[in-house]
């Protein structure tokens, strides 16, 4: 094929080897943290300043990390590849932007924005947010995370799935399978007949239904699958 298009998911298994840790992998965030006290609404609601505490550390932990191989082969392909490309991650940190990804779907948000509780306003988050920080555009004490927490609907699903439904090819790279509606993108893709490849270091929930797995560290295996697509 010529000039395949390509969709590609990433999760917190590709920024594992920046340094950031990823959810579900032994002693990572969820072993830290309950989900329900600082990535739902019901737990900022119930105790705003520990969920921005969450946020803020992990935004510290973030503006410090540095791309590794994976994000930047992936920056690669999306400026290489004669054909589309559309970079979709469920990460909310900026190794993606930072390795010179030209654009990078969010679909759970990014440290890096702050949303207006009251009137939607997003801007650029400082560093450290506060409870009852004041949005610029309505001006009430309304600012959160810009961050898409459990019972929330994830962003640009619209976009995705047009792209999906035009997908050549499907990679899914350091993600578990674990959370919908990132999990199905896979049944998505093969549905229209697009070729499914997963990179994950340990086999995902939904391995099952890639065609081509590639175990390992992302650091590895996607640079040698970005050489494999750019050769043709
Ligand atoms: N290289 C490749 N894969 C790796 C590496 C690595 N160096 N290290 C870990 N992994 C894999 C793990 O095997 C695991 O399957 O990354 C995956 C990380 O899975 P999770 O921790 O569940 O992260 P993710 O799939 O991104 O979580 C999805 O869940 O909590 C929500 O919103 C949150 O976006 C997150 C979503």
């Amino acid at each position: 094929m010529a000039h395949p298009s390509i969709v590609i998911l990433t999760g917190a298994g590709i920024s594992a080897e920046s340094g950031l840790g990823t959810f579900r992998d032994e002693g990572g965030l969820w072993a830290q943290h309950r989900i329900e006290d600082v990535a739902t609404p019901e737990g900022f609601a119930r105790n705003p300043q520990l969920v921005v505490d969450f946020y803020n550390a992990r935004r510290a932990q973030a503006a410090e990390a540095t791309p590794n191989a994976a994000h930047a082969a992936l920056a690669r392909l999306q400026t290489e590849h004669p054909g589309d490309v559309m970079l979709v991650t469920q990460n909310v940190d900026d190794l993606h932007e930072k390795a010179g990804s030209p654009n990078v779907v969010h679909m759970h948000g990014a440290l890096n924005s702050a949303l207006c509780g009251a009137c939607d306003h997003r801007w650029p988050a400082p560093l450290q947010m506060a409870v009852g920080d004041v949005c610029p555009a309505c001006a009430q004490p309304r600012a959160r995370p810009d961050i898409v927490w459990f019972g929330e609907i994830p962003y640009h699903m619209d976009a995705i799935e047009r792209a999906l439904s035009q997908a050549d090819i499907f990679a899914a790279i350091g993600t578990s399978g674990n959370v919908y509606p990132a999990a199905g993108f896979v049944q998505l893709a093969a549905h229209v007949g697009a070729l499914t490849v997963e990179m994950n270091l340990d086999p995902s929930e939904t391995v099952a239904l890639f065609e081509d797995t590639r175990p390992g560290k992302a650091s590895e295996t996607v640079p040698a699958w970005v050489d494999s697509i750019l050769a043709n």
